[in-house]
């Protein structure tokens, strides 16, 4: 079994010792099959919404002779109930499918379930999707993992008690002090400044303006 990734090494950190998980997306099962051999976790449900990374997740678990994995053929959380896990990861997908996964979830909101959120990419989609939806953005973290770097949020089920505005949609509870999320926002800013450029002379000016806000914010907040 390869050792386990610096992305997801920092999203098992965000487990606590004895916290049930479920893995959702766990495609190769390295996340569950990590919190159980580091004793992190008593038990965790790897679930998939196709057979065939399932299937890998199996095999997987059994080649490295992990116990207290136990699997789930479903789509998002719809499969499952609040009373199997203490934490919900979901890692390794969109922003916009995670948020998804939550909006069609019956029981997620106002549940006060923990959950590991991992976007790979419009971080800003998600956190929006959050903060208008329920959620409370408990703490979040930037990870650098071979030549990208990625930012992990853990999200509390229950309405935030303070008000946020546009801007906290673009930068989250990243701390430019930390080096990794100072380099997460750079390429955020990047990418975002990008998008501006790409559609300034374009009719689109609704989604011109919110990039170009976003990265002169994101400018603004680290400072380049
Ligand atoms: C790129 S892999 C990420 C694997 C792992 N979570 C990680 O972060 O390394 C994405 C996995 O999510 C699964 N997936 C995509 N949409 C899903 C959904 N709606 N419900 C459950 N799993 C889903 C895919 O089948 C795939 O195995």
């Amino acid at each position: 079994m390869p050792s386990l990734s610096d992305r997801l090494l920092k999203i098992a950190s965000f487990i606590n010792k004895g916290e049930r998980v479920a893995d959702i997306g766990t495609d190769h099962a390295y996340l569950p099959i990590y919190l159980r051999q580091s004793g992190i976790s008593p038990s965790v449900l790897a679930c998939d919404i196709k057979s065939g990374p399932l299937s890998v997740a199996k095999k997987n678990v059994t080649l490295s002779g992990t116990d207290g994995v136990a699997f789930r053929l479903c789509d998002g959380l719809s499969g499952l109930s609040p009373d199997e896990a203490d934490v919900f990861v979901i890692a390794g997908m969109g922003g916009e499918l995670i948020a998804n996964i939550l909006a069609r979830c019956e029981w997620a909101k106002g549940s006060g379930k923990r959950f590991i959120l991992q976007p790979m990419n419009s971080p800003e989609y998600l956190r929006e999707f959050l903060c208008k939806n329920g959620y409370t953005i408990a703490d979040e973290c930037a990870v650098r993992d071979a030549d990208r770097v990625y930012t992990v949020i853990s999200v509390l089920a229950k309405q935030d008690t303070a008000a946020h505005d546009e801007r906290y949609f673009f930068v989250g509870r990243l701390d430019c002090a930390r080096e990794d999320d100072l380099l997460f926002l750079k390429k955020q800013y990047l990418r975002l400044s990008s998008c501006a450029d790409d559609l300034e002379k374009t009719e689109n000016r609704e989604q011109y303006l919110y990039y170009k806000r976003a990265a002169d914010y994101i400018s603004k907040y680290i400072g380049v």
